[in-house]
């Protein structure tokens, strides 16, 4: 009883002193706000670039230093390093107030140490080694200098073609949001910690649904579309405690994000309660002129102070219009009060008031970007993200596939323009500044040699280069292809085809590369094919063909080592993928969870009257949520508590999983869902839950899935979230299109 009063007393003080201390970061910021002209305020509503990396295009004159020195800038970006975070906010204390700057940086997936793009991360399903990674990023980057990541993004992308889909978590609206809430928690670490920083959750919204996958594109949608697909990973980041969001490009329905008061202020601000700020993507208050929706940057200034944007990026709308804007009594006061509180708070709670320069540390730069676990954690990250996309035997023989390779062949060929290049591997997003020397890099023929040593023979070519229609180098590659007992093939796009402003019409293998395929699989040897790329590829004769296939995407730092602990097995791949890979661009978009129609392509088969091409299957080349392993899998006893229920009610499923191959390996075990009949249609199905589990040859678990009320609802026409009665069917898979078990169950009025 005693020990009940003293812990309860305890938290009494503790809750008092979060309290005091909050009411005194608020009373702090008041007292503030109150010695600041209306310029210096604007100045907090103003971020710039650090020239030579600009991240996008340079519209405005270059004078951040002054302008710093006068109070007139509230954060930078691009900025990297303790020794000119540290020169910029020795600028910032000249100023009046000494109001210490942010220092932003599109952290995307990693600082130092690099890890896979976030897409490949993604294909890992696994939570907590994306949360792992990003307090790993997080940790670097703040230790050299950044306080605020411009990440996660949480983009649904259902369209291949868009370069940025490699930077999101895929497809699916349930993944992406779980995804969203790691990334976000990993990033943003405990408040107050050393190495905390405030995350960024972009781009709000519909980024991803940008039309023909054409970056910066219109996103046409309607609102339950919007809600029930695009909205729910930026709802995950809100719940696990975002402290900033970037609004996006686009326009949606007509209205561009900048200046879009339905999703800043009805929605982010309103609805959702975000007591964070938003940041303007780079130039895009500005760019409202272009879209044609501001007649000049002053009044796009106001289309996005009133819609919601608290701070202005690289487009000096805020700076050149604001304080006439408030002049004129078109903005109130107010307002930018309420938008420069937002940012001094975070400025505060990040302790920057206390010490300007508790980041940009060189001494803890030096021992954090030194970090060994953060290289170990990296390499197995990586392997985690790589997916086994085909493993039979050689030319269809029984048997064994051909993978893991053995570490006794004594000759392998290592072919292709992947093999060798180092900062490829990093992707697009990538740091990659020498003076931090983000040039450590495992490239694929390293990692090879650290495997192998000297046991086995390495022989070299590139074959070919990724694009053009040079075939030179087929010659070489076939010569040392006919030497060797095994063949690995290393191809893919460039890296730098992928990224922001980086869409493809056509997402076939680039150049000549299939067709060095096609001349390595005529010499008869066992062939191996890794395909690096930031997006689902088109490569269905390399797909039909050739016997091992792993997508290997863009891996990192630890490239090398980790496909060689796949290619060997001592990693098992157990890795599956987030979006479908369409059989050619002209199925796209393509997803999982579609709508049945009234004529359907499944049970028509043969009526010509079906929602399908003429030309080709109507399903994906490889599906949502597929990867093989080395080992199998069995899935039995599906059990449910209940058959039927009310909504105030849950069903606990439960089934077994058996590894019955001959090596340990991890499942991604996935529960899908059926709403029979909605009063508006419903997708044939929907991951509402997944687990991903561990099992040693021959070990059975017992996996439990709970279906709540919410996993039930939907956005109905009114745009209520809400379940209805009816009949749900429910699908237990190893992939979207691999359903091991089914049963169904009723929910009652
Ligand atoms: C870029 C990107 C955004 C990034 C920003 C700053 O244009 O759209 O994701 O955070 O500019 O680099």
């Amino acid at each position: 009883m005693v020990k009940k009063i003293v812990l309860s007393f305890l938290l009494l003080i503790n809750i008092s002193l979060v309290f005091s201390q909050q009411k005194t970061i608020s009373q702090k910021v008041d007292a503030l706000l109150k010695q600041m002209t209306i310029e210096e305020k604007i100045g907090q509503l103003t971020q710039y670039s650090f020239d030579w990396r600009a991240t996008g295009p340079i519209t405005v004159k270059r004078d951040q230093e002054e302008a710093i020195k006068n109070g007139k800038v509230g954060a930078m970006l691009n900025v990297l390093g303790s020794k000119y975070t540290r020169q910029y906010q020795e600028i910032a204390m000249q100023s009046r107030l000494k109001i210490p700057l942010l220092f932003g940086q599109d952290v995307i997936h990693g600082y130092k140490t690099t890890f896979p793009i976030p897409l490949a991360e993604a294909a890992s399903w696994d939570l907590e080694a994306m949360e792992l990674s990003a307090r790993i990023a997080a940790t670097e980057a703040s230790a050299s200098g950044i306080n605020w990541i411009f990440a996660p993004m949480v983009d649904i992308a259902r369209d291949p073609r868009w370069g940025r889909v490699m930077e999101g978590a895929g497809e699916d609206t349930y993944l992406g949001s779980k995804i969203a809430y790691a990334r976000v928690k990993g990033f943003q670490g405990k408040s107050g910690d050393i190495n905390a920083v405030i995350a960024c959750a972009k781009h709000f919204a519909a980024y991803g649904a940008a039309i023909g996958g054409r970056d910066y594109n219109s996103a046409d949608m309607s609102d339950r579309m919007l809600w029930e697909t695009y909205l729910p990973p930026f709802k995950a980041a809100v719940d696990a405690g975002a402290a900033t969001f970037m609004n996006s490009f686009n326009d949606i329905n007509g209205i561009p994000a900048s200046g879009n008061k339905y999703i800043l202020s009805d929605i982010l601000k309103g609805k959702w309660k975000f007591k964070g700020f938003v940041v303007s993507d780079w130039g895009s208050i500005g760019e409202m002129v272009a879209h044609g929706y501001a007649k000049d940057s002053k009044e796009a200034a106001l289309a996005a102070i009133t819609a919601g944007t608290d701070m202005d990026m690289e487009s000096n709308a805020y700076r050149n219009n604001l304080a006439q804007l408030v002049k004129e009594k078109k903005v109130s006061i107010k307002l930018v009060n309420d938008a420069v509180r937002k940012i001094l708070q975070k400025k505060f709670e990040l302790g920057l008031f206390d010490d300007p320069f508790k980041y940009s540390n060189s001494e803890r730069e030096q021992q954090e970007l030194n970090n060994p676990e953060h290289t170990k954690i990296a390499r197995e990250i990586a392997g985690k993200s790589i997916v086994l996309l085909k493993n039979t035997p050689p030319f269809a023989k029984v048997g064994a596939g051909v993978l893991p390779l053995s570490k006794d062949i004594k000759t392998i060929a290592f072919i292709g323009p992947m093999v060798k290049p180092l900062r490829a591997n990093h992707g697009a997003w990538a740091i990659n500044l020498p003076e931090i020397d983000s040039t450590y890099i495992v490239s694929q023929w390293k990692g090879l040699e650290n495997k192998l040593g000297k046991n086995t023979q390495l022989l070299y070519a590139k074959g070919c280069e990724i694009d053009g229609q040079n075939k030179d180098g087929f010659a070489e590659a076939i010569a040392i292809a006919n030497q060797a007992d095994a063949v690995i093939l290393s191809i893919g796009e460039r890296w730098d085809m992928s990224g922001e402003a980086k869409s493809r019409s056509n997402i076939h293998l680039p150049g000549v590369q299939e067709d060095l395929v096609k001349a390595i699989m005529a010499t008869g040897k066992p062939l191996v094919v890794l395909i690096n790329a930031g997006r689902p590829l088109i490569f269905n004769w390399t797909a039909d063909n050739v016997p091992a296939i792993l997508y290997t995407w863009w891996l990192g730092s630890e490239a090398g080592n980790a496909i060689a602990d796949v290619l060997f097995g001592d990693v098992n791949p157990s890795a599956k993928l987030p979006i479908s890979f369409p059989r050619e661009e002209g199925q796209i978009p393509i997803y999982y969870n579609k709508f049945n129609t009234g004529r359907p392509f499944d049970n028509n088969q043969h009526s010509p009257y079906r929602s399908a091409y003429i030309d080709l299957p109507g399903s994906p080349k490889y599906p949502f949520g597929f990867g093989l392993s080395y080992t199998t899998f069995e899935y039995s006893e599906l059990k449910l508590s209940k058959k039927k229920i009310k909504n105030t009610e849950n069903i606990e499923v439960s089934i077994n999983i058996t590894n019955t191959g001959k090596v340990f390996g991890e499942e991604i075990v996935q529960l899908y869902l059926r709403d029979k009949v909605g009063s508006v249609v419903r997708p044939i199905m929907e991951l509402k839950d997944f687990q991903k589990i561990k099992l040693n040859v021959g070990e059975t678990k017992t996996v439990k899935f709970i279906i709540d009320n919410q996993k039930l609802s939907f956005y109905n026409e009114k745009l209520e979230f809400k379940s209805e009665p009816g009949d749900f069917d429910l699908m237990i898979g190893a992939s979207s299109s691999d359903i091991r078990l089914r049963d169904t169950f009723e929910l009652i009025k």
